[in-house]
């Protein structure tokens, strides 16, 4: 059975010639390390220096060094990026073995999204995990991904069969 992660990584993987990509919720770098291996340049964002900094031990003990690691809310990306994007990735909630207090939050992921969007390239995508624990986050999200003009593709992928799984949304620009 394929996990939600595991088809994350795997739509990365698909993408062809990623120039740009912004990991919009680093923690760790798990999902970093995919980025950088498939993209020609990542920045990453965090409000939590500590996962930045085992982050960035990670991503350069696996020799990669085409990245920048910002520790400020993703909220703001616009005071940091003016380059086209050909992929953004979310994993929503909180870090994962961290402090499970701090977690993204309905307003900042749709305001950082709403900046994303006039940054994503044409064919661009936006791929975003999403947990059922934080219901508003969840409920703004979707309602506000289904209000998107025809200019994007918005799927949805969900796990049938077992409760509480992460779910998958991509947001596509068309060409
Ligand atoms: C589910 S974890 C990400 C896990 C990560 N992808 C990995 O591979 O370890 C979500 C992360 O989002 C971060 N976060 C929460 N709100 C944020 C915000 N407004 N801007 C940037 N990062 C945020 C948290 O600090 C946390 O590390």
């Amino acid at each position: 059975m394929i996990k939600i992660t595991d088809l994350t990584h795997k739509l990365i993987k698909e993408k062809t010639s990623i120039n740009i990509a912004v990991d919009m919720t680093v923690g760790w770098g798990n999902d970093t390390l995919v980025l950088v291996s498939n993209s020609e340049f990542v920045y990453g964002f965090d409000i939590q220096k500590k996962a930045l900094d085992k982050a960035d031990i990670l991503l350069k003990e696996n020799g990669f060094a085409n990245y920048q690691l910002i520790n400020e809310n993703h909220e703001f990306i616009l005071n940091h990026i003016n380059q086209k994007i050909d992929l953004c990735l979310y994993n929503l909630g909180y870090l994962p073995k961290g402090d499970k207090t701090i977690f993204t939050e309905a307003t900042s992921t749709i305001n950082s999204l709403k900046s994303v969007m006039t940054l994503l390239n044409e064919d661009g995508l936006i791929i975003l995990v999403v947990y059922s624990h934080n219901k508003q986050e969840r409920e703004n999200l979707f309602s506000f991904c289904k209000t998107l003009s025809s200019e994007y593709d918005v799927m949805y992928y969900q796990v049938m069969n077992k409760e509480n799984c992460p779910e998958l949304i991509t947001i596509k620009k068309v060409v």
